[in-house]
């Protein structure tokens, strides 16, 4: 039996796809080699993390912020095994909650590794060896992403010593000291965890600065809040070797401006230098699918690959490596598959980094305005002159906020706060209208919110602010 739509892969951009396809009437099936659905995101990634990161919050709360506010708790003892349980049941919690919306959707699912045949036909290898044979009109590959490793080092992964963020996110015991390798999204998030609960936590980083290609503003605020809260920070540092000991594991690296190189001894490492695109076994060159140069899969403005009738989406194409762009795109694809105009706004994606505080943005960084030569203003707002955030001892970090210097339109908003990733979507509805600092201003904010910062940075971008 043909089906219309056959997706490969369930992380967040293959099983939205297939949602909302099969919502739109279309005759749906996925295929999914992982013991679980919901991919890299819902089980070793974006959940998982996320439970950690508010449970080590809790724990940092208890010793370093009660007491100021008069809840004096003594010194928090950690259940290491009572939080991985947290994270584990929040996992089987997601997980079955898609599998719930495969069922209601009327989604047949096939466990496997998927091949594509050719146009219209996959073949699916189950555990056993045997192989099933799925039609459909039309092919996704949603596939997602791996860890890529460092280029030119050789990592030996044990998931113990040496890790990825998949073992980050299942230590047995916290490592007296950890040296994260990249100071990008993961390295944070999932040193801020360890560091948190009392590992002395080292950050090797290639690039002069933290989150590479956030606005740098924020990121070097970020910085030192970071280095406040214990994180140790090595800068224009390239690591060249990864090596287990005796006792651990051993990073080398040496200055990228030139110099002596230096190693350094840790109980664990955690190499966080990025992902890339998973096309492993899909037979794409038989197929004639096309990659670009990054070993992504090349698409159109559609979703349609060099081959016909044979889609993807997620972080197997290019764009922000996100769940929620991922989503998007499934949704937008289903759409066009379904014969309506379906559409993803690459401008406005926010994204987020969920460390304390948290780090939030949407679109344009002020490095980008400078580059394309845009005649840009900005108004900023700090938290410290924000009554809630004060009242909450939350004071930490500003709402700053990027307009075209003749229109007023918004072009970028970022946020550095406590809840900066729930704040950030008011700026994102604005930018989708196509809404400008004013519009923003005067919009009536509740008192007393976080989000009133927005709104006084808003006002100091298009006049000035009230209470500053
Ligand atoms: P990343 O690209 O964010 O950061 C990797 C860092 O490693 C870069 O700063 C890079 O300069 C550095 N690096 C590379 N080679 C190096 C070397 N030899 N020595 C020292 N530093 C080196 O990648 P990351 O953190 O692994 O995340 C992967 C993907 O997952 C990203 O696309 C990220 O956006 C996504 N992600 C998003 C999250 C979120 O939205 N909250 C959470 C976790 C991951």
């Amino acid at each position: 039996m043909a089906y219309d739509v056959v997706v490969i892969g369930t992380g967040p951009a293959g099983y939205v796809c297939a949602i909302k396809a099969a919502q739109l009437g279309l005759r749906t099936a996925v295929v999914e080699k992982m013991a679980t659905f919901g991919g890299t995101c819902l089980n070793i990634g974006c959940i998982p993390s996320k439970a950690l990161l508010h449970a080590s919050e809790m724990f940092a709360e208890a010793e370093h912020a009660l007491p100021a506010l008069g809840v004096s708790v003594g010194k928090p003892k950690l259940d290491l095994k009572v939080m991985l349980t947290h994270k584990d049941k929040t996992v089987e919690a997601n997980v079955k909650g898609v599998e719930f919306l495969f069922k209601k959707n009327k989604i047949d699912t096939f466990r496997g590794t998927a091949k594509i045949v050719s146009a219209g036909k996959v073949s699916v290898t189950g555990e056993d060896g045997k192989a099933t044979e799925v039609e459909a009109k039309n092919i996704v590959i949603a596939t997602g992403s791996d860890v890529a490793g460092i280029p030119g080092v050789k990592v030996d992964f044990d998931e113990k010593v040496i890790v990825s963020s998949t073992g980050a996110l299942s230590l047995a015991k916290v490592p007296a000291t950890m040296v994260v390798v990249g100071g990008g999204v993961i390295g944070l998030e999932l040193g801020s965890v360890w560091a948190r609960l009392g590992a002395k936590v080292t950050v090797v980083e290639y690039l002069d600065t933290i989150l590479g290609g956030m606005d740098g503003e924020v990121a070097k605020q970020m910085q030192r809040l970071l280095a406040k809260q214990g994180l140790d920070f090595k800068l224009g540092a390239k690591v060249t070797g990864v090596e287990k000991t005796k006792k651990g594991a051993s990073v080398t690296f040496e200055p990228v401006a030139g110099g002596d190189s230096q190693t350094i001894d840790a109980d664990v490492v955690l190499v966080a230098t990025g992902r890339r695109a998973y096309t492993d076994r899909l037979g794409l060159a038989d197929a004639d699918i096309k990659l670009d140069d990054r070993g992504r899969v090349e698409v159109d403005g559609h979703f349609q690959t060099s081959a016909p009738g044979i889609y993807a989406i997620g972080d197997v194409i290019r764009g922000p490596m996100l769940a929620h762009k991922g989503e998007d795109e499934g949704v937008a694809l289903a759409e066009i598959l379904a014969g309506q105009a379906g559409h993803v706004n690459y401008e406005v994606i926010p994204s987020v980094v969920y460390t304390s505080p948290e780090v939030a943005s949407v679109g344009k960084t002020e490095e980008e305005l400078k580059k394309a030569g845009i005649d840009y203003k900005a108004g900023k707002f700090p938290f410290t002159a924000n009554g809630r955030a004060r009242a909450m001892l939350h004071t930490d970090g500003f709402v700053k906020i990027l307009a075209d210097k003749t229109t007023d339109r918004v072009l970028g908003v970022h946020i550095l706060g406590f809840g900066a990733g729930e704040m950030i979507h008011e700026a994102a509805v604005l930018m989708e209208f196509g809404g400008s600092s004013e519009d923003l201003a005067r919009t009536c904010h509740a008192h007393p919110t976080m989000s009133e910062a927005v709104k006084e940075a808003a006002l100091a971008t298009f006049f000035k602010p009230i209470h500053m």
